[in-house]
């Protein structure tokens, strides 16, 4: 990948000191409650790889994941489960755990399923929140960065699969690539 390419919007440096900040304000949130962290595949897995070791209480991590369906139906928000959860969150204090919240319907689609197995509670950490193109609203208790409207990438988030391993989010600037998501 060239230099030129990538244009990085969040340093390392401060995904890490952000991330510190969730995970201390989680482990006071929840002290003394039980815990279980649901990361949504596969997005999720970096941020929440490094937010659980910033998390000093004890918790249970799960995941689960989604596709979505071909355009024409994507636009209703349905989204087909992928791989549910292998834990029972009844009575539980769950935290979904996502990259990024771009339009809501993935999770819509996933707090209204997981609501149906009544947790004690049901909260949502992201770490990016795209609010400019939101189209349903779901409740957001904790929120890394807002981000403006361009595709990014990098720490867990992918363009076709790529890009999850850098360790800072960046957009691709420019050309196809970008072009790509404005088109879905
Ligand atoms: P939503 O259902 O429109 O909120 O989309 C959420 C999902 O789309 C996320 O879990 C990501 O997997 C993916 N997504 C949305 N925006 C981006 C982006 O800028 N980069 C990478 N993935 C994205
Ligand atoms: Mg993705």
């Amino acid at each position: 990948m060239k230099g030129k390419d990538v244009k990085i919007i969040i340093p390392k440096r401060e995904l890490k000191k952000r991330v510190k900040e969730l995970g201390a304000k989680i482990s006071k949130d929840y002290a003394g409650k039980e815990l279980i962290l649901i990361g949504i595949l596969k997005g999720s897995f970096v941020f929440l790889a490094d937010l659980i070791r910033q998390i000093k209480i004890p918790h249970k991590i799960d995941f689960i994941a989604v596709a979505s369906y071909d355009q024409e139906i994507e636009g209703s928000g349905a989204v087909r489960l992928v791989k549910d959860l292998s834990a029972n969150i009844e009575g539980k204090n769950v935290i979904i755990i996502e990259d990024i919240v771009d339009t809501g319907l993935t999770l819509n689609f996933i707090r209204k399923k997981l609501l149906l197995r009544n947790p004690k509670s049901l909260e949502i950490v992201t770490l990016l929140d795209r609010k400019e193109r939101r189209k349903v609203q779901v409740p957001i208790k904790y929120v890394g960065f807002t981000v403006p409207n361009e595709f990014v990438v990098g720490y867990g988030l992918d363009l076709g699969e790529r890009y999850r391993n850098l360790p800072y989010i960046a957009k691709i600037e420019g050309g196809k690539l970008t072009q790509r998501w404005f088109e879905l």
